[in-house]
């Protein structure tokens, strides 16, 4: 096994402050957060941080274009987070902003031994500049016509129709997708990180190469180190700076200079670490120049460059610590899709927990999908189902109903201080494999740890279905009586004490159960933490560590079983998918507001919770769908619920067996009205852009979770 390593710095990449969490986020922090649970599991002492990446082009425009300063901007999005680690169980120890003093300082400190060290230089280059805008155009902002195949509109650097590579300045027609304008070439002062200077080459040459990268990642390096024409190796040097209006961190000595995103985005890590120690007394310099500290970022595919390239070059030559560990993991993918949140195939993370979801079941899920090496993986909705339903809780959770009921009646929860060869045996099984437990997740082979520890599940159930301690019971049921019961319904724990201590296999059986079940959710701890604390709780231990799995309990009362996890219903499941969003409008709904009314004339307005019992097409009518909705209204004389008659023209949105049995939302109150299908009852909600024809879409309203038919809406 390898050596316990005592202290650890922990990061995952930090995200743009510029939107919401998705599915990849959430898989990169889980990934994350279990490795930092098995280390702190094993006795090592973790800082674990992350933070927003604030800075940067695309954020200041969305800001402007939202009406806010940058810095409120992402504040917001910042004050969005909260749930989303919460909800999974993502214990960073501190969430920082690369805006933070903290931050500031610590880049033009580095920037400034870099200087120092001559590895920065100013060169003039030329540039896109939108004169309307008033600024340089970063390449994302420049389409224009294909210089290679004249097709319209294509990005500053590549051709989407015929793959050509090109500089924007190539574009034929260049304008700026900012303001339209026809981008003017000038000239600017920016600054370079030399990394094509002979010591950072030949000190990257080694740093990726000597076993801090996976294999893999290390070999994806390699090729970036080109060799020149005097067959020397070389890196090209990296443009760290960015001209005013920019959000971002002004360079030194360099008026209307900032520092490029990328440069100042990393040192965010060691700043989210300053603010947490020096929140905790804890030197910050002195922390880092701990030779026994291992620094591991954990990071996406798409973000290796910076990460070995850049960040550990930056770090050494302002004479920092560098990184230990670069962890690199591939994408999610969703049905084998890449994830899109326009092609809907994206699974919002909120909207996962606001069904109602446990969090735990996508923890374990990714857990079992994952592996040390650069793949991606994929969410598969039946593969899912399987393995939440089948071995979470099929194999693992159900261990623990099967003998906490028979030890709470018959033996007062107290567990057998012997539970002879056999359960012994069993249990001496499990507590061998928490060596490779551990490693197999110190490696990051999650999904062989889980492959591992439900092997060891599959042992426990086979054991309980040899012993078959529901018989036990019926036997010794007889064999014993059942003695007068007390009050809460437990027998007197003399009579329970006679039992146990003189031979009952079920008490041994149940003692074996209880143990086994207990060193599984030692093994499971890193994925399920909050069921693990449940655990802890109804067998009245203290939070347990790996160490905790190596003995037994012996004579020890447990307190009461309580239901575990559910399973996922597999019928829910189909509502984690967004719907397919139409391209946003320059002004969200391209409307707008109405006239303020008073709370007195909204009051007017019946808003009801209606259930869609059936919806058909309505023949002859291609606009048309017939709902017949119960809105709580009773029943007729047969006992039949009372329902209304609704025609609603969302047939373009909706195919009819996709609304049956949903809920909506109905104007109950208005006036009836006759169409040429019949009578309408009413009008269900749904929202659509002022001008269908440019902006299609159409979303039927739908209630969270709990809602009831009748239910006013207010
Ligand atoms: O790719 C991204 O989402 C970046 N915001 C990651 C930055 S990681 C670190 F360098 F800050
Ligand atoms: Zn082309």
């Amino acid at each position: 096994m390898a050596a316990m390593t005592r202290k650890l710095f922990v990061t995952t990449a930090l995200p743009y402050a510029n939107g919401a969490f998705h599915i990849g986020h959430m898989m990169e922090y889980i990934q994350a957060d279990i490795w930092v649970r098995v280390q702190r599991m094993r006795g090592a002492e973790v800082h674990f941080v992350c933070a927003d990446d604030a800075h940067g082009a695309p954020i200041m425009i969305a800001a402007e274009k939202a009406g806010k300063t940058p810095q409120a901007f992402v504040a917001e999005i910042a004050a969005g987070r909260k749930p989303y680690l919460d909800g999974f169980h993502i214990a960073f120890d501190h969430w920082h902003s690369t805006d933070a003093p903290e931050n500031h300082a610590l880049a033009r400190e580095i920037y400034l031994a870099l200087r120092k060290n001559e590895l920065i230089d100013v060169r003039t280059i030329e540039q896109f500049f939108d004169p309307v805008k008033g600024m340089f155009l970063p390449d994302r902002y420049i389409k224009g016509e294909c210089p290679r195949c004249a097709s319209p509109d294509q990005y500053g650097d590549n051709c989407e129709n015929c793959g050509a590579v090109y500089a924007p300045t190539e574009l034929k027609h260049p304008y700026s997708t900012l303001t339209g304008a026809k981008p003017e070439l000038r000239s600017s002062e920016h600054y370079f990180f030399r990394l094509s200077d002979p010591r950072c080459v030949e000190y990257l040459k080694t740093w990726t190469q000597d076993g801090k990268l996976q294999p893999e990642v290390a070999n994806k390096v390699k090729e970036w180190f080109a060799e020149g024409d005097d067959g020397k190796v070389v890196l090209g040097d990296w443009d760290i700076s960015r001209d005013a209006p920019y959000f971002g961190i002004e360079i030194p000595d360099a008026p209307g200079k900032y520092f490029y995103v990328w440069l100042d985005a990393p040192v965010g890590y060691l700043a989210s670490l300053k603010h947490l120690l020096e929140r905790r007394g804890v030197d910050f310099e002195a922390y880092l120049a701990d030779p026994a500290l291992r620094q591991v970022h954990f990071i996406g595919k798409d973000i290796v460059t910076f990460h070995t390239l850049f960040w550990p070059a930056m770090l050494h030559f302002s004479g920092r610590k560098v990184p230990d560990n670069v962890y690199v993991h591939g994408f999610i993918t969703v049905s084998g899709d890449k994830m899109s949140k326009s092609r809907g195939t994206g699974i919002s993370p909120l909207r996962y927990l606001e069904l109602g979801f446990d969090a735990q079941w996508l923890r374990y899920y990714i857990a079992a999908k994952l592996n040390a090496r650069v793949e991606d993986i994929d969410f598969n909705p039946d593969d899912f189902v399987a393995r939440v339903n089948a071995d979470l809780v099929g194999k693992y959770v159900n261990i623990a109903s099967r003998a906490a009921g028979f030890l709470a009646k018959r033996f007062a929860g107290e567990l057998s201080a012997d539970v002879g060869v056999e359960g012994r045996a069993l249990l001496d099984g499990l507590r061998a494999h928490s060596g490779t437990v551990q490693q197999l997740y110190d490696e990051r082979e999650f999904g062989k740890a889980v492959r591992e520890i439900m092997l060891l599940a599959d042992r426990v159930n086979e054991y309980v279905d040899a012993h078959k301690p529901w018989e036990l019971a019926k036997h010794e049921g007889q064999r014993i009586g059942a003695g007068p019961p007390q009050a809460d319904g437990a027998p007197s724990a003399g009579r329970a004490a006679g039992a146990g201590g003189h031979g009952s296999a079920l008490h041994d059986v149940c003692t074996v159960c209880i143990e086994a079940f207990r060193v599984l959710t030692v093994y499971l701890k890193p994925i399920l933490p909050a069921l693990a604390q449940q655990v802890e709780a109804f067998l009245r231990v203290e939070p347990m560590g790996f160490a905790d799995a190596q003995r037994a309990l012996g004579r020890h009362r447990i307190g009461a079983f309580q239901h575990l996890m559910q399973r996922v219903d597999p019928a829910q499941l189909e509502r984690l998918f967004e719907t397919p969003t139409a391209p946003a409008p320059a002004h969200p709904g391209g409307e707008a507001i109405a006239a303020e009314i008073a709370i007195g004339d909204f009051a007017k307005i019946d808003l009801r919770i209606a259930k869609i019992v059936l919806a058909e097409e309505v023949p002859g009518s291609d606009k048309l769908l017939k709902l017949t909705l119960d809105v709580g209204e009773g029943t007729d004389a047969q006992g039949q619920p009372l329902t209304r008659t609704v025609f609603s023209g969302i047939k373009s949105a909706y195919a009819p067996e996709q609304l049956t049995g949903k809920l909506t939302v109905l104007v109950a109150n208005l006036a009836p009205r006759k169409m040429k299908f019949g009578v309408s009852q009413g009008m269900v909600l749904a929202a659509s852009h002022a001008d269908e024809k440019t902006h299609p879409g159409l979303y039927v309203l739908e209630p969270w979770p709990g809602a009831t038919p009748g239910l006013r809406v207010r």
